[in-house]
């Protein structure tokens, strides 16, 4: 895997663990490290030898927003010819379960990173929110679409129309999060729900992930059918006949991840 400057790649066993690295900018998302993590993320995608990533930054940010100072002095016109922040919509493609581990801030586009992942787990000192209508802007990297979808319009609207900060016990109330866990325990309960799902066999992860994103985009009848399809889908894999086998053996399976 090639060498970053942003972030750092770390493998464990079938788990790899994307840390965001940028301390001095509070792992502000500049352009640079959106692109290694985009890379990154693809890569790992692809590898059938992986299967679930986890996404983390440090005990005090996760990620403090998109990179401000990188942003200040664009206009219109040239935010939308760099696409600034297209590269993300590939992050959200992955088709493996993606976990976000934060703990610190989630501001802005860390937020929004956060809840492009599937599962986001939140150490109890995590700090959520969209404070960009205070910056004379909007969330820009699916805040205004993916709040909405988590927590119901009234909710992401007082979040997003007021820019104030979450705490982790209201993010978990609300549904901004899966799980709050005590910061010192958040990277190894991230490891373990990662190697949990990991040890499932993989096209019924990815199977799920993708019917489940359906269940976001398409309307009920759709999407009721495209999970027929993705279920019956994964009876010639060798992974459902072991799965079944291994029930009825009453053992536990041993996946190909195929
Ligand atoms: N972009 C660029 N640099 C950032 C940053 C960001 N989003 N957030 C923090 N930093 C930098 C600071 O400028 C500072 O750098 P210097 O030491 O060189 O000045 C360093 O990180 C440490 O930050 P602070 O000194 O501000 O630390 P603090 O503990 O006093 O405050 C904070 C922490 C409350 C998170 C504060 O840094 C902050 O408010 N950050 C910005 C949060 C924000 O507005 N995020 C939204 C960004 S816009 C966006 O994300 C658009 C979108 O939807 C895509």
């Amino acid at each position: 895997m090639t060498e970053h400057e942003t972030i750092r790649v770390e493998r464990q066993d079938r788990v790899a663990w994307i840390h965001l690295d940028r301390p001095e900018a509070l792992n502000a998302l500049n352009a640079q490290l959106m692109r290694e993590v985009v890379a990154v993320a693809k890569e790992l995608d692809a590898d059938d030898g992986v299967g679930a990533i986890v996404v983390t930054g440090s005990e005090r940010a996760f990620a403090a927003g998109a990179d401000i100072k990188e942003m200040a002095t664009k206009s219109t016109a040239e935010m939308r010819a760099d696409g600034h922040f297209d590269a993300w919509l590939e992050f959200a493609d992955v088709e493996k379960p993606v976990i976000a581990a934060v703990s610190g801030y989630a501001l802005g586009g860390g937020c929004e990173l956060a809840l492009m992942c599937d599962i986001i787990l939140a150490a109890d000192t995590a700090t959520f929110g969209l404070p960009e209508v205070g910056l004379g802007v909007i969330p820009g990297i699916g805040g205004t679409q993916r709040l909405v979808r988590a927590v119901g319009y009234p909710k992401a609207a007082e979040i997003i129309l007021t820019g104030r900060r979450v705490g982790a016990e209201e993010a978990e109330r609300i549904g901004l999060v899966s799980r709050v866990v005590a910061a010192d325990a958040l990277l190894e309960e991230a490891g373990k729900v990662a190697a949990g799902i990991a040890a499932k066999s993989l096209p019924a992860l990815r199977a799920a992930k993708a019917a489940m994103d359906a269940a976001l985009e398409v309307p009920l009848t759709e999407g009721l059918a495209l999970e027929a399809e993705r279920f019956t889908g994964l009876f010639d894999t060798a992974d459902q006949k072991e799965g079944m086998a291994a029930f009825s053996e009453k053992r536990e399976p041993r996946f190909q991840h195929r």
